[in-house]
C-alpha cells in the first residue's frame, strides 16, 4: 500500500527554518558529506592509533551501568571485578539524562565517584559518550529531531538509538556533552579509552525526516556538482523522473511502486555518511581535550546501514559487538566470520571485542542459553582472530527495563552460578595468555566484501528472489572454515597482492576502480574466483554497455547472453573435469566463452550443454567463474579446486576443530585451538600450553568442547 508523503519535503521544521536555496553553503546544518569526506582525506591514523594504554594484559570486562544500582552495590561490583580479573569497563553509555539533567547544566557527581572508585581499584575505564539516548528534555524541546521511517512514521521517545543524524540540534547537543566529558575526564587516571555513542545505525539506519532530506540534497550537490550529472547518474529519463531544481529532490520514501534504485543507493550512502559525521563531530570534540584513543562499537557483519570500510578509517581502534544467532547450529562459524571481518576492518591490527554475551540474549525469538564451555570457546575464537580484548554486555544483570532477561558476567543468580564461575575461569585464562597480545593473524586467502554492493543487490526487482548476497557470503566462508582456511576480508579496491586466492562470492556492484583492481590482481599472478550475479552493475546500479558481466567480462574471459535463474526447488547437474557430479540450484547463465575454458558443464536445466564453471588465464594469474549455487560438499569441492590451482595446501580438516595462528613481531607463533565437537582431537602442534605452562606434544589432545592456547616451539 502506498504511504505517499504528504508533508512538504522542501520545508525545514518551522522553529528551525533555514534557507534551502543554497544548500552547500549552509554550514549550520551541514549534514554529512563535507565532514565525512574532509576527514576521510586527512591523515587520521594519528599517533593515537595503536592500542589502549596501560596494562599489557588482554583487556577483560564489559559494559558497566552503575546508574542502575545504589552505591553499596558499586563497592560489591568492584570487589567482584577484581576477583574475576576485570581490567576494563565501559561506563556512561546511557547516562546523558543523569549528567546533563537540564540543557547545558552538567552534574558529574555520579561519574566522578564511580571513576574514582574504579581508579582506586586499578580498573580502567572506557568512557562512553551517552549520545545514543538524548534525554527527555531534548525531545520536548526539539521534537523535529525525531527520525521518520521510510513509511512515514515519526518515532517517539522511550527507547534508544533514535534520532535524526542530520538534526542540527542533535549534532550540537551531542558534541557539547562529549566535549564536556572530555574536558572533565581527559586526564582522569581511570580513563584509557573513549567509546563514542553506541552501535551507530542501530536500530535506525535511515531517517526520512525533513533535516535528512535537506542533508541529502547537500550530499548530492557535493557528489554530483550539477543537476545534469545527477539526472544522468540516476537515469531519471526512466519513468520520467527528471529534476529541474535541487529542492525537488526528496528522500526515496515509500512510493507506489519501487523507487529509483540509484536514488535509494545514494540515500544509503548518504545515511551512512550522516551517521559518520555525528561520530566525527564527537570524536573531534573529544580530541580537543583528551589524549586517549577513541572508538565506537561496530556490528561488523550485522549492521546493514553502515559502510564500515569508510568508518574504520576514522576510529583510533576498531571495536566490535557480536551476538550469536543462538538457534543456529553453526553460530560459531558465523562468529568467526564476524571476527575475521572485524580484523580486516582494523587492517590486521588488534581490535576490541567490545560486547558479546556470557549466555543468552533477550531479543531473539528463542533465547538459547550457552552450554557449559561455550563462553570460553566463543571468547577465544575472537581472540584467535585478532581481538586483544574480551568484553561483555554487561557486568551485572539489570533488574528492570528492556534487558532484564539478558545474561551478564554477574547474572541474577549471583556468584554461585555456572556463568560466574566460567567468567572467573576465563579471566584467569586470558591473564595467562597475555603474551599473545599484539600478535597478528596471517591469511593467504581473502573474500571480497563490498557493503555498497550488498546495499544495491538487496534492492527490489532483481532477477530472482533467491539471489541473496548474505547467503553466498556465509556459504563461501563456511566452506573455507570447514577446510580450516583462515581468511581476511578485503574491499574491492584494496591491495590484493599478498593473497594467493581471492574469492568474490557476491559482488553485484563493482565500480571502475574495483574492476581494474581485480584485473590487475589477476594480471599480477593472483587467482580470483567469482560466483554468479557479480560484476553486473557499476556504482549507480547501472548496467555497463554490452553483455554481462560488464565489470568482469575481460578478466573472466566470457560474457553472459542471458540470466537463466531456476524455479524454486529446481536443481541442475554439473559434470566435467571434476570427479564428482555436483548439483547446482537457484541460478545458471547462458555463458559465451571469450577466452575462458569450461571446466564443468550443465548436464540439464536451462543451460544444458553449456559451461557451468570456467577458468580464464589472464596475465600471470587466472580467474574462475562459478555460474550456479553450490552448497555443502560440492561448494567445498569447488573451493578446494581453486585453492589447489593456486598452490594453497589444504590439510584434511578435523570436523568441529577451529585452529588459528597468530604470529608476534619476533616470529613467535601462538595457535588457539577450539574444539567445537564433543569428541577429543589432537592439537597437531608442539609447544607450551599457556594456561598450564606445560609442554604440549603434537599428539596431545584438546578435549571435546575445550580450548587450548599453545605457544609453538617452532618460530
Ligand atoms: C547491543 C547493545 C547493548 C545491549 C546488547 C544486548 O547491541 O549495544 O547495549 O543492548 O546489545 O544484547
Amino acid at each position: 500500500m502506498s504511504t505517499q508523503h504528504t508533508g512538504s519535503p522542501l520545508a525545514a521544521p518551522a522553529e528551525h527554518a533555514f534557507d534551502v536555496s543554497d544548500p552547500v553553503t549552509d554550514a549550520a546544518t551541514d549534514a554529512s558529506s563535507a565532514a565525512a569526506r574532509d576527514s576521510a582525506a586527512a591523515p587520521t591514523t594519528s599517533a593515537r592509533s595503536g592500542w589502549i594504554p596501560g596494562t599489557s594484559a588482554i583487556r577483560f570486562g564489559g559494559d558497566y551501568n552503575p546508574e542502575q544500582w545504589p552505591r553499596e552495590t558499586w563497592l560489591e561490583d568492584i570487589e567482584l571485578m577484581r576477583e574475576a580479573g576485570v581490567n576494563l569497563v565501559s561506563v556512561g553509555i546511557f547516562s546523558w539524562a543523569l549528567i546533563e539533567p537540564r540543557e547545558g547544566e552538567y552534574d558529574f557527581s555520579f561519574l566522578d565517584e564511580v571513576l574514582d572508585l574504579l581508579a582506586g581499584a586499578g580498573i580502567d575505564v572506557d568512557l562512553g559518550t551517552p549520545t545514543t539516548v538524548p534525554p527527555a528534555w531534548f525531545w520536548k524541546k526539539y521534537p523535529q529531531s525525531r527520525p521518520v521511517t521510510r513509511e512515514g512514521v515519526t518515532l517517539g521517545f522511550g527507547s534508544r538509538g533514535l534520532v535524526s543524524p542530520s538534526s542540527p540540534e542533535y549534532r550540537a547537543a551531542s558534541v557539547a556533552v562529549a566535549s564536556a566529558l572530555a574536558e572533565r575526564y581527559g586526564s582522569h587516571p581511570a580513563v584509557v579509552l573513549w567509546h563514542v555513542h553506541n552501535e551507530y545505525g542501530a536500530p535506525i539506519g535511515e531517517s526520512y525526516d525533513d533535516y535528512s532530506v535537506l542533508g541529502f540534497r547537500r550530499w548530492l550537490q557535493d557528489r554530483y556538482g550539477s543537476l545534469e550529472q545527477l539526472n544522468s547518474a540516476w537515469g531519471t529519463s526512466f519513468w520520467g523522473q527528471r529534476y529541474g531544481e535541487w529542492d525537488e529532490i526528496d528522500a526515496p520514501r515509500q512510493s507506489a511502486s519501487i523507487s529509483n534504485p540509484a536514488q535509494r543507493l545514494d540515500f544509503k550512502r548518504f545515511s551512512s555518511d550522516a551517521l559518520l559525521a555525528c561520530f566525527i563531530g564527537e570524536r573531534d570534540a573529544i580530541r580537543r581535550h583528551a589524549p586517549q584513543p577513541i572508538t565506537t562499537n561496530f556490528m561488523a557483519t550485522s549492521c546493514p546501514s553502515v559502510d564500515y570500510w569508510t568508518w574504520a578509517r576514522e576510529v583510533d581502534i576498531v571495536s566490535n559487538d557480536h551476538y550469536l544467532t543462538a538457534e543456529r547450529d553453526d553460530n560459531h562459524v558465523m562468529l568467526a566470520m564476524d571476527a575475521d571481518f572485524t580484523r580486516s576492518l582494523a587492517g590486521g591490527r588488534p581490535w576490541i571485542l567490545m560486547e558479546h554475551s556470557t549466555s543468552a540474549v533477550n531479543w531473539q525469538p528463542r533465547n538459547i542459553a550457552k552450554r557449559s564451555g561455550e563462553l570460553a570457546r566463543n571468547s577465544l575464537s575472537h581472540v584467535a582472530r585478532g581481538s586483544d580484548a574480551v568484553l561483555f554486555f554487561q557486568f551485572r544483570a539489570s533488574r528492570f527495563g528492556a534487558e532484564k532477561f539478558h545474561s551478564a558476567m554477574l547474572p541474577h543468580a549471583g556468584t554461585s552460578s555456572r556463568t560466574w564461575r566460567e567468567v572467573v575461569q576465563l579471566g584467569s585464562l586470558l591473564g595467562a595468555a597475555s603474551s599473545l597480545r599484539g600478535s597478528r593473524v596471517e591469511a593467504s586467502v581473502a573474500i571480497v566484501w563490498s557493503t555498497e554492493s550488498f546495499w544495491a543487490q538487496d534492492l527490489e526487482w532483481r532477477p530472482s528472489v533467491d539471489l541473496a548476497h548474505r547467503e553466498r557470503m556465509e556459504a563461501f566462508y563456511t566452506a573455507l572454515w570447514n577446510l580450516g582456511v583462515t581468511v581476511d576480508y578485503v574491499h574491492p579496491s584494496a591491495d590484493l597482492s599478498g593473497y594467493a586466492v581471492v574469492f568474490a562470492p557476491s559482488l553485484y556492484l563493482l565500480d571502475d576502480e574495483g574492476s581494474s583492481n581485480l584485473r590487475g590482481y589477476v594480471a599480477g599472478g593472483g587467482t580470483l574466483a567469482v560466483s554468479y550475479f557479480s560484476g553486473i552493475v557499476s556504482s549507480n546500479d547501472d548496467v555497463p554497455a554490452g553483455a554481462y558481466p560488464g565489470q568482469l567480462r575481460e578478466v573472466l574471459g566470457l560474457s553472459i547472453e542471458e540470466f537463466l535463474p531456476l524455479k524454486s526447488g529446481d536443481t541442475v547437474g554439473l559434470s566435467g573435469a571434476t570427479d564428482a557430479a555436483w548439483t547446482g540450484s537457484v541460478w545458471s547463465d547462458a555463458i559465451v566463452l571469450e577466452g575462458a575454458t569450461a571446466v564443468s558443464s550443465y548436464v540439464d536445466g536451462p543451460a544444458a550443454g553449456q559451461p557451468a564453471i570456467t577458468v580464464n588465464d589472464s596475465g600471470d594469474g587466472s580467474a574462475w567463474y562459478l555460474s550456479t549455487r553450490l552448497d555443502g560438499a560440492d561448494l567445498e569441492g569447488f573451493v578446494v579446486d581453486v585453492l589447489t590451482s593456486a598452490g594453497v595446501a589444504v590439510q584434511p580438516p578435523v570436523v568441529g576443530l577451529e585452529r588459528v595462528t597468530r604470529v608476534a613481531d619476533d616470529g613467535t607463533r601462538y595457535t588457539v585451538v577450539i574444539n567445537h565437537a564433543e569428541t577429543s582431537a589432537s592439537v597437531g602442534i608442539e609447544g607450551t600450553d599457556l594456561a598450564t605452562g606445560e609442554p604440549v606434544a603434537a599428539d596431545a589432545v584438546v578435549a571435546g568442547g575445550a580450548v587450548r592456547i599453545i605457544r609453538e616451539s617452532r618460530h
